[in-house]
């Protein structure tokens, strides 16, 4: 038997897991000492979540073995995981959304404790002391489902804490915040790690993920393959450990000066939301838009789809006006919508991949009143494919891939529809840099088979590498519009939060 690392709070040693068909880990060992954040990265579908949900208890290992604390444990299951001080911050926070903030901390410990009366002065008492530990401040009586995204993420924090967390794992913790939200969420690590707390961090945004951590530990199809110090790695070492392979630096090409205006937006409005919102886009152009959370970005990018209906302006394809606030119209004009809550609002979780992709397409190929399968199978199979999503099998549920592999399932169903104007939001969030930079690299060809391109991003790296102009939005409006590559990063990033 494999004696503990005496140091370590967690220490796993050649943990294997494999699934009907797939090895998702292989001999894995990991480590986190008290008071450490480690930062586990890894490609779509190398085996990071496969490994948080053996250490939190969820799944059972098929080899290796665990020890807390020194002493090693069997048949871990999900209360004595958290029981051991093992807390996952899973990407829906799983929070009571109708419930308040501080009945939300307090609920599990008071539920832990056999408390059957909800006792509401002790929990606001609790909920304060641990707000306050990671010295932020939330109304402790607002409902948990009007707060803001990142708030919803500070609340599951302090139910961690308020359930005596050692550690704390968060998979892909950053995805929805702004970067302004991220370095308050750094901020409160490092405030947590000076406690004792540890912290994993599973993040697929490599710059954020060094600055936070001591620790690094890369994976690659279910293998360790490096691991250090922090300081010994940068984005792009990190990028060749992951991925195998240099990403190229790419740039953005010009548009023909004879396409023409595809579709046109003008003066929409809707009261509190946006305000005079003007635009063109034309065929094979790639507009970006962007602004921080609660800009309005994202309603807007409804509001083009139809999704969201405003109170007065025109939106016009081919020079043909659209009704607004109809998602059908929008869609029979040949405009896509990706949204950015795509696992929620994009998906079929339990449905095969085959059904997602397909779904919408099934009209195109029906016969008869038959269903050509094997025409509808191969049309998906085609957009998989340049997606290079990584399954096992067409017909396995959306739900048994990993995180990334769900996004591009999402992305292959829009794109299987041929769209004329596709409106992209949110297009890379979840997958790993490798399968950022081919997302990137589809975009751009898109726009250059004629199709015209809307990306809504705040990822500012994201929208300089791929958009021809960008506009910016602030409390609603438009407030500037910049050329593709005349401006820095930097720049970017002043012109969106001042
Ligand atoms: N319940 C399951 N049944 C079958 N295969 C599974 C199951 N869960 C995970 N897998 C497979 O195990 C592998 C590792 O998946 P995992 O979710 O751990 O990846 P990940 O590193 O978290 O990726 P991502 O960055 O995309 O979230 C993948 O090939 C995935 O398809
Ligand atoms: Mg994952």
């Amino acid at each position: 038997m494999a004696s503990a690392n005496p140091h370590a709070f967690i220490d796993m040693k050649g943990i294997t897991k494999r699934y009907a068909g797939v090895t998702a880990l292989d001999g894995v060992d990991f480590s986190v000492n008290a008071g450490e954040a480690v930062c586990l990265v890894g490609e779509n579908g190398s085996g990071k979540s496969t490994l948080i949900k053996i250490l939190s208890g969820v799944e059972q290992p098929t080899d290796g073995e665990i020890f807390i604390n020194g002493e090693q444990r069997f048949n871990l299951d999900p209360r004595a995981s958290s029981a051991a001080g093992v807390m996952v911050i899973f990407q829906d926070f799983s929070l009571f959304p109708n419930l308040s903030v501080a009945e939300n901390i307090a609920f599990s410990t008071q539920l832990s404790k056999q408390n059957t009366l909800f006792k509401k002065r002790n929990a606001r008492d609790l909920a304060r002391s641990v707000l306050q530990r990671i010295g932020v401040d939330i109304p402790l009586d607002t409902r948990v489902e009007s707060l803001p995204v990142a708030h919803k993420q500070l609340v599951a924090i302090c139910r961690a804490l308020a359930c005596e967390a050692r550690l704390i794992i968060m998979d892909e913790p950053t995805t929805a915040l702004t970067e302004l939200e991220v370095h308050s969420l750094l901020e409160i690590i490092r405030r947590l790690k000076q406690d004792g707390v540890a912290v994993v961090f599973v993040s697929h945004k490599l710059a954020e993920v060094l600055e936070v951590s001591e620790k690094v530990f890369i994976l690659r199809n279910g293998k360790n393959v490096v691991e250090g110090p922090a300081t010994d790695f940068d984005a792009a070492s990190l990028t060749r450990h992951m991925t195998g392979r240099d990403l190229p630096q790419v740039t953005v090409s010009a548009i023909s000066e004879t396409s023409q205006t595809l579709l046109h937006v003008k003066d929409l409005t809707k009261a509190g939301v946006f305000e005079d919102i003007n635009f063109e886009l034309r065929a094979g152009e790639i507009l970006g838009i962007t602004g921080l959370l609660g800009s309005g970005r994202t309603p807007l990018a409804k509001a083009l789809f139809g999704l969201t209906k405003p109170d007065s302006g025109r939106i016009t394809m081919d020079a043909k006006v659209i009704p607004l606030g109809d998602p059908l119209a929008s869609a029979t004009a040949r405009i896509g919508y990706v949204p950015e809550d795509r696992l929620t609002e994009g998906l079929f979780l339990t449905q095969s991949i085959i059904r997602n992709v397909a779904v919408g397409r099934l009209t195109a190929h029906e016969r008869y009143g038959f269903l050509n399968m094997k025409s509808l199978n191969a049309e998906a199979d085609i957009w998989l494919n340049r997606l290079k999503v990584k399954a096992p099998d067409i017909e396995a549920p959306v739900q048994s891939l990993s995180g990334g592999n769900q996004q591009r399932v999402a992305l292959a169903r829009w794109l299987a529809r041929a769209p004329r104007v596709l409106v992209l939001n949110g297009p890379s969030v979840g997958v790993d840099v490798g399968s950022k930079a081919d997302i990137h690299n589809i975009i751009r060809e898109l726009a250059a088979s004629g199709i015209g391109v809307i990306v809504i991003s705040d990822d500012l790296p994201e929208l300089l590498a791929t958009c021809h102009r960008i506009l910016v939005m602030r409390n609603g409006k438009i407030t500037d519009e910049i050329k593709g590559a005349s401006i820095s990063e930097e720049e970017l990033a002043h012109r969106l939060a001042s």
